[in-house]
């Protein structure tokens, strides 16, 4: 079973993509990891985000350790990242990996902006999560100062608005729910309730 989730910056997609991965036990990708990885050699390299031959290049030289290094969750790689994130070529070059993982057996969870619609539009489980700006925000700035990184909630909040407005705006595989997907707001509702209510969801499909 191929699980797909889908959602903007910080409504919840890690936490639930784990906890759901851990109880099925199949593997997770964090795709968002694998676009962040990109930015962080860009930057590393000083090059711009929007430098399409570079980014392209970084997407295809990437190995799958870069992709736990904590640097990847700075703010600093996240505004890089919806950059390139909007470059088709990019897009791209991570496709066939994400396709890769999700068709291993027995099955994937992959979480990301696009995994129901252009990654895994087969996918037997989607899940679309939302959340107020403020309150993904609110969460954002508690997980950057667990970090011991500081962090300023109304930038991150004013930062969230740009990257959604990105996200949703590029022309390729913009940040869209699937038609069958199951839409969860988790503004209300703590990391335990949306897990629950996914569960409920995929046991009511296989019914
Ligand atoms: O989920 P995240 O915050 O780690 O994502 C970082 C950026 O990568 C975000 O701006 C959107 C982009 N992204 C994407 O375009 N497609 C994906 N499948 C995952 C992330």
């Amino acid at each position: 079973m191929i699980i797909a989730i889908d959602g903007p910056a910080a409504a919840g997609k890690g936490t639930l993509a784990r906890r759901l991965a851990a109880h099925f036990g199949y593997p997770h990708l964090d795709t968002g990891a694998l676009y962040r990885a990109v930015a962080r050699r860009l930057l590393e390299a000083g090059r711009a985000p929007d430098d399409a031959a570079a980014a392209v290049a970084a997407a295809e030289a990437l190995s799958s350790d870069e992709l736990a290094s904590p640097r990847l969750r700075d703010e600093e790689v996240g505004r890089a990242t919806s950059v390139l994130a909007a470059i088709p070529a990019v897009r791209a070059a991570l496709l066939a990996f994400q396709r890769r993982f999700a068709a291993t057996p027995p099955g994937a969870v992959l979480d990301g902006r696009d995994i129901g619609t252009v990654v895994c539009p087969e996918a037997e489980v989607k899940v679309f999560l939302v959340a107020d700006a403020a309150e993904r925000a609110r969460r954002r700035a508690k997980e950057l100062q667990d970090r011991g990184v500081p962090a300023i909630e109304a930038r991150i909040l004013q930062d969230i608005q740009e990257r959604d407005a990105r996200d949703s705006g590029r022309s390729t595989a913009p940040l869209s729910q699937a038609e069958d997907a199951f839409v969860l707001d988790t503004t209300q509702l703590d990391p335990e309730a949306a897990f629950r209510a996914v569960l409920a969801h995929i046991a009511s499909r296989a019914r």
